[in-house]
């Protein structure tokens, strides 16, 4: 089971500051959550492999670095994921991109999948799932199980906040998957929201409350 990679640049945490302040308005938080998408895929696509090609440049020519084939896919958990879609869009604009439709039942708080869309070929791509809460990690398990029937090459969960709780369920279900988070949190509430928090990601960043 590998550790979750907790992405501690000055950056990232000063952002995610930003966003646990219950003062801060939709319009930015949504801003604020792109970026530190955009950051943490930085993070997420630090092993990607490279190969080496000839180039001119204006003086000579030289060997330089390019990434090497491989393919990406980013899927977003709806609804929350898609506020960090963007975000990673703007450092890998080739990636494809799948959805994964999850709702929590209010009252069991049990997932329940109800879309998932996934580009033809993701047999030939590295995955990265992104959900800016892992909190019980039941959405992050079953978008994983949703994601695996359909064998693609890798996968990597990317969220912003995540309870102890979720990772060690994500962890101990799919140890293969490295999680990303930009912060791991205390615990969960009897509602099963992360502590501190930043409260309902998807009501925060689409101004739905
Ligand atoms: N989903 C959220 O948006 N926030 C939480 O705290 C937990 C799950």
């Amino acid at each position: 089971m590998s550790k979750p990679i907790i992405t501690d640049h000055p950056l990232i945490q000063h952002k995610v500051t930003l966003i646990r302040d219950k003062n801060t308005p939709s319009k930015e938080f949504r801003e604020l959550v792109s970026e530190i998408a955009m950051l943490m895929c930085y993070e997420a696509t630090r092993d990607l492999p490279l190969k080496e090609i000839e180039i001119e440049t204006p003086m000579t020519v030289t060997k330089s670095k390019v990434i090497s084939g491989r393919k990406l896919a980013f899927v977003p958990i709806l609804r929350a994921g898609l506020g960090m879609c963007d975000g990673m869009l703007a450092l890998v604009p080739a990636a494809k991109v799948g959805h994964i439709g999850m709702y929590r039942d209010p009252e069991t708080h049990t997932p329940h999948e109800y879309y998932c869309k996934l580009p033809a070929d993701i047999e030939e791509r590295d995955v990265i799932l992104l959900d800016p809460m892992l909190a019980t990690g039941g959405s992050a398990i079953d978008a994983v199980n949703a994601l695996k029937k359909r064998s693609p090459r890798s996968i990597k969960f990317v969220c912003i906040i995540a309870a102890p709780e979720g990772i060690e369920a994500l962890s101990a279900a799919h140890p293969d998957v490295q999680i990303y988070a930009a912060s791991r949190d205390e615990r969960l509430n009897e509602n099963k929201y992360i502590l501190p928090g930043l409260g309902d990601a998807g009501d925060r960043i689409f101004g739905t409350k």
